[in-house]
């Protein structure tokens, strides 16, 4: 096999060179192959100092997540790096790229670091649950202070190795040249007889203990009471750095990072990592080329229209927005020019670039204007009439080659595209609401969508700083879908005798930032009654349909499924007696507790998301974790509901449903995929690939 670790000698210089491609992590390969190189280092008489250096893009993006709550192989990474630190012979750590983690903790470990300014430099243990596990936390506050130390690892926000308080991480910071700079910084070191420096022994970052001390005592403050737990640990652990002789330091943050890896919500959070990185391979990448895009059309200023038409500005993209006539225009350029208002107000663009970006705005009521786009997203016609027609006279209008979107979720994507002569050239662009906050977007893809469309597609979507995430062009796509099951599950409790506001509370307690009810009013009852009709649901609506027929629209109306006042959502009795009406038409049932409540909420979902795997409608489980996330606000922390359902439990989710499916609803019938699942000892997370 393979080494993951260069090793040669140059004038009494050893240099070790990670090579673990493509990110240098310290997977046990390369940890065996350092811990030998290291001997072989300390072993050769005519080494007198080590270089430690990184190949291919970045220094070392830290350990590697895969092999996190599996059993340790040895050497581990906290004893690989106290070797590091116990040699004999001056290490010198050279750093380009980027030094993360477990990476920058190696460097930490060295004796010196050299580094190029633009490498950057940083903890993101927390974003995974975890916190820095191999001496990060005794050994950077040593050298940085507590609150350098602590805004690195609680944010988990990397910095550029030359900028601000990350200097003092360094001994030698070039602009390029890294490894001659790093070599002619040994040779020095030898010609002036430099011994090892361990960090351990630095006093520098802990000496004004009073400091110390208030960095602790400001970031204990920030953090709270209850929150997660990793920025917790991360803090315990810094202030232990100041108290604790260093080894024993070192056993605190062992114990510490063992608790937090083995946690649901490091687990929860690592599958994230890797379900974000896999959503962007699909198969259309392999085959398809981005085409050029210069131009982009927008059919539609409405709500979402707008959003994508300011979007497109900020990105840098000339845009052609077509109304159906001139006060519709005027209409949609308001709207516009409210959105880029309040990006300027949120620091997203200068005043100066509002300005400049507008020049590249075409407002036009003729289709004819977007003969030249290169991309045209329909963002206008509600129904499916209307979208045809639209698609229909876009062929007529648009160049070879132009990439035509439909934005609604529910569009038949294989329809639209019959109406058009370039089938290929049609899919969805779905943007989830609000355009401008959420990272979604679903790229849905029709019998007939080529991969150049798709790729080209997708470019856009990351253009715009977004997710994309693929899917077949059913209705709903994954967020509707879900989001629809999930709403015919809180409408099934409250038929069963909780109310609105225990379906929300208990979804808000399990990490929605809204429940069902509360967001259902602030979409707008109407427009949840036409996302559960177009999703199938329209049988298990009539609640729903009562309190549309009553006039309670939602927040617009100031009475939905709440009473709205200057306090804000308040329960209302009357909405309170149609339910008591309803339930006593259909005969209610026993009254759900909270558990009851979260449970059967995740089960739709997930019975809903496995019916989209199963028909591969989606690549991976793993996708719709990923939307769920980045576009219905579902928390991160766990995972997305398909990650959710493995920790839960997938017999316990099946078993649930198989009682609600008794009253003869085929939509409570466990999918086959479950069954499959229960049946193999298998889980989701096994279907991502
Ligand atoms: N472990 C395992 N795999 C990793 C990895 C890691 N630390 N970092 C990246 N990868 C994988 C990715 O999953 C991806 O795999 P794929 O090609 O099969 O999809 C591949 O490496 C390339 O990664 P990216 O596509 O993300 O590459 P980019 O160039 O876009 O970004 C990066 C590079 C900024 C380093 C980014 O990969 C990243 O942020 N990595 C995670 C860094 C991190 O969280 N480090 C901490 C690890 S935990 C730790 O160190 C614990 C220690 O304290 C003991």
């Amino acid at each position: 096999m393979a080494l993951t670790v260069g090793y040669e000698v140059e004038e009494g210089v050893a240099v070790l060179s990670l090579q673990n491609p493509p990110v240098n992590a310290l997977g046990i390969a390369l940890r065996r192959d350092l811990s030998a190189a290291f001997e072989t280092a300390l072993a050769d008489r005519s080494v007198r100092v080590i270089v430690l250096i990184g190949q291919g893009k970045l220094f070392c993006a830290g350990g590697d997540i895969s092999e996190f709550g599996k059993p340790f192989e040895a050497p581990w990474v906290p004893e690989l790096f106290n070797t590091v630190e116990q040699s004999t012979k001056p290490v010198i750590a050279a750093i380009h790229g980027a030094a993360l983690g477990g990476g920058m903790e190696l460097a930490l470990a060295c004796h010196y670091r050299v580094c190029e300014a633009r490498a950057r430099i940083g903890f993101p243990e927390v974003s995974l649950g975890l916190l820095p596990g191999a001496g990060g936390t005794q050994r950077a506050p040593r050298l940085c202070g507590a609150e350098t130390a602590l805004e690195l690892m609680i944010t988990g926000k990397s910095v550029a190795a030359g900028s601000g308080a990350a200097r003092v991480f360094f001994d030698l910071i070039v602009k390029e040249g890294l490894r001659e700079a790093a070599m002619t910084f040994a040779r020095r070191l030898v010609e002036k007889g430099l011994p090892v420096r361990r960090t351990r022994d630095a006093r520098n970052g802990v000496k004004d203990a009073a400091a110390y001390q208030a960095a602790i005592a400001k970031w204990r403050k920030r953090l709270g009471k209850g929150g997660a737990e990793a920025p917790g640990e991360i803090l315990r652990c810094v202030e232990a750095a100041a108290l604790l002789p260093f080894d024993v330091g070192m056993a605190f943050e062992r114990a510490a990072f063992d608790t937090l890896e083995q946690s649901e919500t490091s687990r929860a959070l690592r599958h994230v990592f890797f379900a974000e990185n896999k959503v962007a391979k699909i198969p259309e990448a392999k085959a398809g080329h981005a085409r050029a895009l210069e131009q982009i059309g927008v059919i539609g200023g409405g709500t979402r229209g707008a959003g994508l038409v300011a979007l497109s500005l900020m990105a840098g993209f000339d845009v052609v927005l077509v109304e159906k006539d001139a006060p519709s225009l005027a209409r949609a350029l308001t709207r516009l020019r409210r959105l880029l208002d309040r990006a300027v107000s949120r620091g997203q663009l200068s005043a100066l670039q509002r300005d400049g970006i507008e020049a590249l705005l075409h407002g036009k009521t003729d289709m004819v204007a977007l003969s030249e786009a290169d991309l045209v997203i329909v963002a206008a016609g509600c129904d499916a009439l209307e979208q045809g027609q639209i698609f229909a006279q876009l062929d007529a209008v648009v160049k070879d080659g132009a990439v035509l979107a439909s934005a609604s979720p529910f569009a038949d994507i294989g329809a639209l595209a019959d109406k058009t002569g370039c089938a290929e050239d049609v899919l969805g662009l779905h943007f989830s609401l609000p355009t401008q906050m959420s990272d979604l977007v679903e790229v849905a893809v029709g019998p007939a969508s080529g991969a150049d469309a798709v790729v080209t597609a997708t470019t856009f979507a990351r253009k715009l700083g977004k997710v994309p995430v693929r899917v077949l062009g059913v209705p709903g796509r994954i967020g509707g879908r879900l989001m629809a099951a999930y709403q015919a599950a809180a409408d099934r409790l409250v038929m069963s005798g909780a109310l609105p506001r225990d379906v929300d509370r208990a979804m808000r307690r399990w990490g929605m930032a809204l429940g069902p009810y509360q967001l259902a009013d602030v979409m707008g009852l109407e427009r949840v009654l036409a996302r559960q009709e177009e999703c199938g649901h329209g049988r298990r609506v009539a609640l729903l349909r009562a309190l549309i027929k009553d006039g309670r629209l939602g927040r617009k109306t100031s009475k939905g499924w709440y009473r709205y006042d200057a306090d804000g959502g308040q329960v209302d009795p009357e909405v309170a007696a149609m339910i008591a009406s309803l339930r006593g038409q259909t005969g209610g049932g026993s009254v759900p507790d909270e558990l009851d409540i979260q449970r059967l909420c995740l089960a739709a979902m997930v019975n809903e998301g496995a019916r989209m795997v199963e028909e591969c409608q989606v690549m991976r489980p793993g996708d719709i974790d990923v939307a769920m996330i980045r576009g219905f606000a579902f928390p991160r922390w766990r995972g997305g509901p398909m990650q959710a359902a493995d920790s839960t439990g997938l017999l316990s989710l099946r078993n649930l449903l198989r009682t609600c499916a008794q009253d003869g609803d085929a939509f409570w019938r466990p999918v086959n995929l479950l069954d499959e699942l229960i049946k193999n000892g298998r889980h989701f997370s096994d279907l991502n690939g």
